[in-house]
């Protein structure tokens, strides 16, 4: 550390700051060793008819400064200190963490800059401001600015919509601005806050890669841009309506947390960074995922105890560990037009409340889960009658409907007294172990007394949650927002699991849990066997094809069991006992995604923090464009260890020497020892199979 620079570093990462006149993150990237002369490598030459003086990308950018792209802050005291410019004030440097304070007198604002490095190489930073004057300050924007190496040119972005969520988009950009914003009041299935840029033509084994997320659950903008300079940076921020945020004297806001972490190996190294860091650092379960069977696309609405019990025998018997009612035990609810609100037990469902099939569930050996939805009203319910003023919305305007309902304003006192009242009722009078918390639509015009209450009402959202979890230790929750629509790191704070997309179709899912897994391990990623005919799509699935999908997550079934065939059924059990197998180094090892020149065929596993063994699935999505499928190139594995290739499962074997193949590779029917060098180098050859099928690979140190 010199006076002016800060260097802070892991085993593979480093971080430069130049603390004056602000604080400007000059480097982060591979672990730099030595410290000399930092000085002369960040001072910029300067072009003519520039501006004579050098302006930093900041953490917070102004405008006042001559910073010429977004600004990191906008803002006014009605119409005067729009523009201020900060100068830092003091640092505090400690371990791998820095405290900057910035301030501008004349402007009257402070600011305060968190950044740390922690040991699992990830960055985490946010800004604060505060209102030093006795006058208010009218807040537009506030925002992370993250300045990137030039070399990292290529940008990936993901979203998509309902059953398509975490579709990945790949641009270059040479000039100019990506930009995403989200103002559905969720995180939303069509813009995931986070970006990923990397040197050209990065992939998952290759290049080095830069990935930024924005932990929000409400409105969101990131971008990257590039400008004049070729000097390039992310921003992310929570967006606000006008006059959200007001701060009076002393008050002061923060930017939601903006995690980062740097991989020098192309996108699995950089996975594994906010893989460990959630596994280690957020998430607070430490028991082995049980599997789940989820009741709702199995009887949707109808629900009917003794029918109930049946669906329990059976999941039981096939090694279900955790039983989910889902929507429809409530109020009077037939359908998605009614009773949300009412979290009264349904009498003429469950005349004797939930208590006996929760006992019985429990007598079955398995916990207990149940369907909430607790921020929304439907007009027809009881509540709504009640209290027509707990709509989220502003008086004078109609507000449109969405799945039939309406959002509960949890910002208005009484409003949020009730739903935790309700949501405390039922987790005390009952054994519940988990609950999946919905939340299916999204939001407009979010007023409360005329003023916008977005940001609240995210905030009372986390607030509930974080009462529930301390009032019942042990409680889980899953967040699902029709699907993945609220899947973030600030809500990862708080759940235990995310129901990753209503589409249980398997080839669908080949791209939405790969897209989910660049941030996010799989072992918080719920993902479900469906039924045989997909509900979402109408493709047909062979149970082996769903059951290895469904394998690399936080696996269950969401069908009815006791409608399917005793094949089918042989099918589930297979799939669970394999889950039940792997499903520790499936959790808690190092993922790869592989390398494969087109979607045609795709593959990931998982293989153990000490390189004895892996699991692998190859997904054959579409024909091969070819006579012959590509190679499988392999990663991960110890180069200098043998290792022993066993196929688990290849999909309908009898198509060999039948339609596409004479003749398998040799690998696949004796016993094959491989170098981890021979595997990650040349790889193995693999036969073509038919188009929404798949082959499930070990692969153990050989002794
Ligand atoms: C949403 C969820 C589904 C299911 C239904 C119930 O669509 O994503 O999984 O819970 O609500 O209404």
């Amino acid at each position: 550390m010199t006076d002016k620079y800060i260097h802070i570093k892991t085993k593979s990462s480093s971080v430069i700051i130049n603390t004056t006149p602000v604080a400007e993150l000059v480097y982060w990237g591979g672990v730099i060793d030595e410290n000399s002369d930092l000085f002369s490598l960040f001072d910029k030459p300067r072009g003519h008819v520039r501006l004579q003086q050098d302006i930093p990308v900041s953490f917070l950018p102004e405008n006042g400064r001559g910073f010429f792209s977004s600004p990191g802050i906008e803002g006014h005291r009605l119409g005067y200190d729009w523009s201020p410019v900060f100068k830092t004030h003091k640092i505090e440097a400690k371990n791998n963490r820095i405290v900057i304070i910035s301030i501008d007198e004349t402007a009257q604002l402070l600011v305060k800059t968190e950044v740390e490095l922690n040991e699992y190489d990830i960055l985490s930073i946010r800004n604060t401001l505060k209102n030093l004057s006795a006058e208010s300050y009218y807040l537009n924007r506030l925002s992370v600015t993250i300045p990137l190496p030039e070399k990292s040119h290529d940008l990936m972005s993901f979203g998509g919509c309902w059953l398509q969520e975490f579709k990945s988009h790949r641009i270059n950009i040479s000039h100019g601005t990506y930009k995403q914003e989200n103002y559905r009041g969720r995180t939303s299935h069509e813009y995931f806050p986070g970006l990923i840029t990397g040197t050209n033509g990065f992939s998952e084994n290759q290049g080095e890669v830069w990935g930024v997320h924005l932990a929000w659950s409400g409105n969101h903008r990131m971008q990257y841009s590039v400008r004049s300079d070729s000097s390039r940076f992310i921003q992310a921020e929570a967006l606000y309506f006008p006059g959200e945020i007001i701060l009076s004297e002393n008050e002061e806001v923060s930017t939601p947390w903006v995690y980062a972490g740097y991989g020098g190996c192309g996108l699995n190294s950089m996975s594994h960074h906010f893989h460990d860091f959630i596994r280690e650092r957020v998430i607070t379960f430490d028991k082995p995922r049980p599997v789940h069977l989820n009741t709702w696309e199995g009887i949707y609405f109808s629900h009917n105890v003794d029918y109930i019990k049946t669906m329990a025998d059976e999941a039981a018997r096939m090694g279900v560990e955790r039983f989910i009612i889902d929507d429809g035990w409530f109020g009077l609810r037939d359908d998605d037009t009614s009773s949300l609100g009412d979290w009264f037990v349904d009498k003429r469902k469950y005349p004797d409340g939930l208590a006996p099939v929760i006992e019985y569930v429990k007598n079955a050996g398995m916990e207990f889960g149940i369907w909430v939805e607790p921020e929304m009203i439907n007009v027809n319910s009881e509540l709504y009658k009640k209290h027509p003023d707990w709509l989220l919305k502003l008086n004078g305007y109609d507000q449109p409907s969405g799945r039939n309902q309406f959002v509960l304003n949890l910002t208005n006192r009484e409003a949020y007294k009730y739903i935790i009242g309700r949501l405390r009722w039922l987790l005390k009078n009952h054994d519940i172990d988990y609950l999946k918390w919905d939340m299916n639509r999204e939001v407009v015009q979010p007023g409360c007394n005329g003023k916008a209450a977005m940001q609240n009402q995210v905030k009372a959202i986390y607030k509930i949650i974080d009462c529930l979890k301390s009032e019942f230790p042990g409680l889980e929750i899953e967040s699902c927002s029709s699907g993945g629509g609220r899947i973030d790191m600030e809500m990862l704070k708080r759940v235990d699991r995310f129901w990753t997309s209503d589409c249980n179709d398997a080839l669908e899912r080949q791209h939405i849990q790969k897209g989910m897994s660049y941030f996010f391990p799989l072992l918080i990623s719920g993902s479900h066997i469906g039924n045989k005919s997909s509900h979402t799509t109408n493709r047909k699935h062979d149970v082996n094809y769903r059951g290895m999908t469904a394998l690399f997550g936080h696996m269950g079934v969401e069908l009815d069991p006791a409608k399917e065939s005793e094949e089918e059924k042989k099918g589930f059990i297979n799939y669970i006992s394999l889950h039940k197998k792997y499903r520790d180094l499936i959790h808690y090892g190092d993922l790869y995604r592989l390398d494969f020149k087109s979607d045609v065929i795709s593959g990931l596993g998982v293989i153990n923090k000490n390189k004895r063994n892996g699991i692998f699935f190859i997904s054959q999505n579409k024909m091969s464009d070819y006579v012959l499928n590509e190679r499988v190139i392999f990663s991960g594995l110890n180069i200098k260890a043998k290792y022993e290739i066993k196929v688990i499962k290849f999909m309908d074997p009898s198509l060999i020497n039948g339609l596409y193949m004479e003749k398998k590779p040799a690998w696949m029917d004796t016993k094959t020892i491989y170098s981890g060098d021979t595997l990650t180098k040349i790889g193995l050859p693999l036969p073509v199979f038919f188009p929404e099928s798949g082959m499930l690979i070990e692969i153990v140190l050989a002794s």
